[in-house]
């Protein structure tokens, strides 16, 4: 069982400009063919239903690049206020927010620009006022303790190498009796600290 209070000794700085180069590329770049799905084909794939994909603008579904469907425990209920961590080019918070309606909120965080400037595109082409995209990393989030009813993440936790300071932020951003709907790559294995310290192997 992995100690997740120690984290890995990685050279952090390193790692985030690896994984801004990747997702970088997949913001600029969507078709270019990645080791992993992207795009609608991958929200079919993974089994979002149409109902709430086919709204999304092109620009946020084109560079989806989660790994499951994050609404499979329920969508959020309206009025509720949602974060979306590591919000990418936003189609998981697009959803969030049409399901939570005008007296709800989502709030997109993501360190990425290119991603973000496509998820404020495509909130603005389908007048979705109730959702904002900030600059930030998850390990600090801009958002006030407790602002949050639900937590939404995809395909994002397993890039962190610090995971405690990770989920320390999301519990101090959840109100209490809020909600965390977690997508993520789990190695059901130990991974060698060798391989933990191979910034090449985080993005494989
Ligand atoms: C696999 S993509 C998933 C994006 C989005 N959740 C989706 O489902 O399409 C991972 C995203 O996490 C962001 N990310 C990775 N590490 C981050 C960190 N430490 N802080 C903020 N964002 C991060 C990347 O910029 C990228 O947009």
């Amino acid at each position: 069982m992995t100690d997740i209070s120690k984290p890995p000794a990685v050279d952090v700085e390193q790692l985030r400009a690896a994984v801004g180069d990747i997702y970088r590329g997949v913001a600029e770049r969507p078709d270019a063919g990645y080791h992993f799905h992207t795009g609608r084909t991958a929200l079919a794939h993974l089994g979002y239903p149409s109902e709430v994909t086919d709204p999304l603008p092109d620009a946020a579904a084109d560079a989806f690049a989660g790994v499951a469907n994050v609404f499979e425990p329920g969508l959020p209920d309206r009025g509720e206020r949602v974060i979306d961590v590591g919000s990418g080019a936003g189609a998981d918070a697009l959803i969030a927010a049409r399901a939570v309606g005008d007296d709800g909120a989502v709030t997109g965080v993501d360190m990425n620009e290119s991603m973000l400037e496509r998820a404020r595109r495509s909130a603005a082409e389908v007048g979705l006022t109730n959702a904002s995209f900030e600059v930030g990393l998850i390990e600090e989030l801009p958002v006030e303790d407790e602002w949050a009813d639900v937590i939404i993440s995809n395909g994002v936790l397993n890039l962190v190498p610090d995971k405690l300071t990770a989920y320390r932020e999301l519990f101090r951003v959840t109100r209490p009796g809020g909600r965390l709907q977690i997508s993520d790559i789990c190695v059901e294995q130990e991974v060698p600290e060798e391989a933990k310290r191979d910034i090449d192997l985080w993005g494989a």
